[in-house]
């Protein structure tokens, strides 16, 4: 017997969201396998789940948790050793806890020791270094954006699927102000935010928005991924709406990049199926996104033009009313489904706020599953 208990998220009246819980009763550093079964069940179905008050976890904990939700992976953290290319898009925003190698610290500002690391500065992914545009420097702490939405997946290798969970721990939090997080795309959508909040969107929500034409589309439509897309896409520019690219062509050319094994390049289905409810999600990685394979066998090859079939896709389901903006406090430790969500970096801090957040997860022991395929009973 488990004494956890699965509380789902409230949120105020109206909201569209439909997703999130809260587990408590559970010690994160002694979990039984009972305790365990409630929480893979509970981060399944909702997929993101919150526990409160967990600042004593230790990074083996949070490793030991995060792989116990897919007991055969190898172990290696979810991007392997793809963050070494210095000139990858995620080089800055890491590093790696030196006794624990899969967990991560990620931040802002300067932090003199944590877990056998000195004198280290982090920083919070700022939207100008990575869209098109930016929000004007004298908005800049007032008004802010989505910075990347995102699965967590290496996308290129044969042995880095695409990781089940991801877990974050926050450690520091500064102390709480709000921003308005405006998507400057023309439509008028903004968002009040907490500070630095992470946001999420559910890929089943995601694909609830479409047509019936468009749902048909996703369910029979495979992406392939760039090679080496984090580098690939390091000379390229966001959409302000940090849902995927624009393109003028910056991407790093192909000769450019390290070498390229086509053995390795991914092709992934457009929906994922959820193991455990079978749930459909739409899940798609906007940024790294390079030629759509449809039903017929034909190849969408022009990426301007796979850019805005997936921006026309996903967009509907990143809507205001469907985000949920976590409003960190210390001590909180989200897991996330990341084969069922989206999410997204969010805010500007000042260098003076300081923040420290440990996130570990591993690539996955298999591919998600496809839209045809119905999980066996988990
Ligand atoms: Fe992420």
């Amino acid at each position: 017997m488990s004494a956890a208990v699965v509380q789902p998220l409230a949120f105020p009246e109206g909201s569209q969201i439909n997703f999130g819980a809260s587990v408590s009763g559970v010690d994160v550093e002694n979990l039984t396998d009972a305790d365990f079964d409630v929480i893979r069940s509970a981060l399944f179905t909702h997929q993101v789940v919150v526990f409160k008050r967990q600042s004593h976890v230790t990074p083996r904990a949070q490793f030991e948790l995060t792989r116990r939700f897919d007991p055969a992976a190898a172990a290696a953290y979810g991007h392997g050793a793809t963050l070494d290319a210095k000139r990858s898009v995620l080089h800055p925003d890491l590093k790696t806890i030196p006794h624990q190698p899969q967990v991560q610290v990620i931040g802002n500002g300067f932090v003199a020791e944590y877990e056998g690391l000195r004198n280290i500065t982090l920083r919070h992914p700022h939207h100008r270094t990575f869209h098109a545009t930016a929000v004007p420097d004298a908005e800049d702490l007032d008004y802010t954006r989505f910075y990347r939405w995102h699965i967590d997946a290496a996308l290129y290798g044969s042995g880095l699927a695409p990781p089940v969970v991801t877990t974050l721990l926050a450690v520091r939090v500064p102390a709480g102000r709000t921003q308005v997080c405006r998507y400057d795309d023309g439509t008028g959508d903004a968002l009040r935010v907490p500070l630095g909040t992470t946001a999420f969107v559910s890929g089943s929500a995601m694909l609830d928005q479409l047509s019936s034409a468009d749902r048909a589309l996703a369910l029979s439509t495979r992406v392939e991924y760039a090679p080496h897309p984090y580098i690939w896409m390091s000379g390229a520019k966001s959409r302000p709406d940090g849902l995927g690219m624009v393109s003028e062509g910056k991407e790093v050319p192909l000769d450019e990049l390290p070498a390229i094994d086509e053995a390795q390049i991914q092709i992934l289905p457009m929906v994922w199926r959820n193991p455990v409810t079978n749930e459909l999600a739409l899940q798609i990685h906007p940024s790294a996104i390079r030629k759509l394979h449809l039903a017929d066998g034909s190849v969408v090859d022009d990426l301007a033009e796979v850019r805005e079939i997936v921006h026309r896709l996903q967009r509907p389901g990143i809507a205001p009313g469907l985000v949920y903006a976590h409003d960190w406090e210390e001590g909180d430790l989200v897991l996330f489904h990341n084969r069922g969500v989206l999410h997204s970096v969010v805010g500007a801090f000042a260098e003076h706020e300081v923040r420290l957040f440990r996130q570990c997860n591993v690539a996955g022991s298999s591919l998600p599953l496809g839209p045809d395929v119905v999980a066996a009973a988990a």
